[in-house]
């Protein structure tokens, strides 16, 4: 039996009620008093409030996991995801600078040639990495510092590189030659209205393909400098599904049900500073939001669950998925086939009245 559970045998429940009364009555009495300043805020959240401590663990461990990472490459590396971006950005400026990418041009030959070396990294990422620099160096006027680094570059072997030789260049191109979409804004909104949070689901599996091609669809959605600091957790297992819908509170009567789960992870190893911290956020919920979409497609429902940051279940998360510190659960998903009996919640939506400022 746990300390928690123990206690909430033992202690009398009206007791516990006061003491919270008391406890939630001094904190709104000095919340004012801390609010002041950014400093005294800080105060409040060493000595009376531990509810950052998560978060400040998991950006400063992911810190440390990036310098890492640029050693130790992986299947994915930031760095070179985020200067090829920066680069391709670079060539398609008007007017496009004669001599760009000074600051950074170094780091990036130097960090795709590890990766070269590694041999880890995905063909399709070495891929773009490799066309982008072609360009690059194609385009710009030496400077003491290109002239360098384009002598570097000269020496790559590119192993890791050739990716599909059928594939087109990994290197930017007009926008016109972009495929017209054949979604009406009436096709959309039907979509849109389809997707309702579904709580209710037919005890069916979900093929495990339909749970790839969804996926696939979903990292088409834009990221932050194209790091897609985020990944899938998939559970496609009804018991286990139940289990880990059940950490978090918000699915009460419905987590039993669940044919399948995915959990949504960003990872703050994206980033060497704090000032990018929320990206896993915002990039792991626009990949979350065309995942919904395209399961929608597919004749899939689901249901976004939150993952509050309380500190039992976020241990309970980290261990049942094994996760590192600086790998921070954003939210979870159920997927499923809809119980077309199942209730709706009407949940009225705001509108431009209000949401227009
Ligand atoms: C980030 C997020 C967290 C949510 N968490 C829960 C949850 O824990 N439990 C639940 O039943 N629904 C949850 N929902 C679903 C919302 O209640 C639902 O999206 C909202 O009421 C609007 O309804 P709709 O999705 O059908 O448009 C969540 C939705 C989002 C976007």
């Amino acid at each position: 039996m746990s300390i928690r559970s123990f206690a909430r045998r033992v202690i009398p429940k009206s007791l516990v009620q006061f003491v919270r009364g008391l406890g939630a009555r001094i904190d709104r009495r000095l919340l004012p008093v801390f609010a002041v300043t950014k400093w005294t805020s800080s105060l409040y959240y060493l000595f009376f409030n531990r509810g950052f401590g998560r978060e400040h663990q998991g950006v400063l461990q992911g810190r440390i996991a990036y310098w890492r990472s640029l050693h130790d490459i992986a299947q994915s590396c930031v760095l070179l995801r985020r200067n090829t971006h920066r680069l391709e950005k670079g060539l398609i400026m008007r007017p496009r600078r004669p001599s760009f990418a000074e600051a950074y041009i170094e780091e990036t030959v130097v960090c795709y040639l590890r990766a070269d070396e590694a041999g880890t990294v995905q063909a399709d990422e070495m891929r773009w990495a490799k066309d982008v620099l072609d360009a690059y160096f194609a385009a710009v006027t030496d400077t003491p510092v290109i002239a360098k680094v384009r002598a570097l570059y000269a020496k790559a072997e590119h192993r890791q590189s050739q990716g599909n030789p059928m594939a087109t260049s990994s290197t930017p191109y007009p926008q016109g030659s972009l495929p017209e979409s054949p979604v009406s804004t009436e096709q959309l909104a039907t979509l849109f209205l389809k997707r309702r949070s579904t709580r209710w689901y037919l005890p069916k599996l979900v093929p495990d393909e339909k749970l790839r091609e969804a996926v696939n669809l979903a990292s088409l959605a834009p990221s932050a400098c194209n790091r897609q600091p985020y990944e899938f957790y998939v559970i496609n297992d009804a018991e286990r599904a139940g289990k880990i819908a059940k950490f978090a509170g918000g699915t009460v009567g419905f987590a039993e049900n669940i044919p399948a789960l995915i959990v949504v992870v960003g990872d703050l190893n994206a980033y060497p500073m704090e000032r990018d911290r929320h990206c896993i956020y915002i990039d792991g919920s626009l990949a979350a939001m065309q995942l919904m979409l395209a399961f929608e497609t597919m004749g899939l429902s689901t249901c976004p669950i939150n993952w509050p940051d309380v500190e039992h279940r976020e241990r309970q998360m980290q261990k049942e998925l094994n996760l590192k510190v600086h790998q921070r659960p954003i939210m979870l998903l159920a997927v499923g086939y809809a119980d077309p009996e199942g209730g709706i919640p009407f949940s009225a939506k705001k509108s431009d009245a209000t949401l227009v400022k």
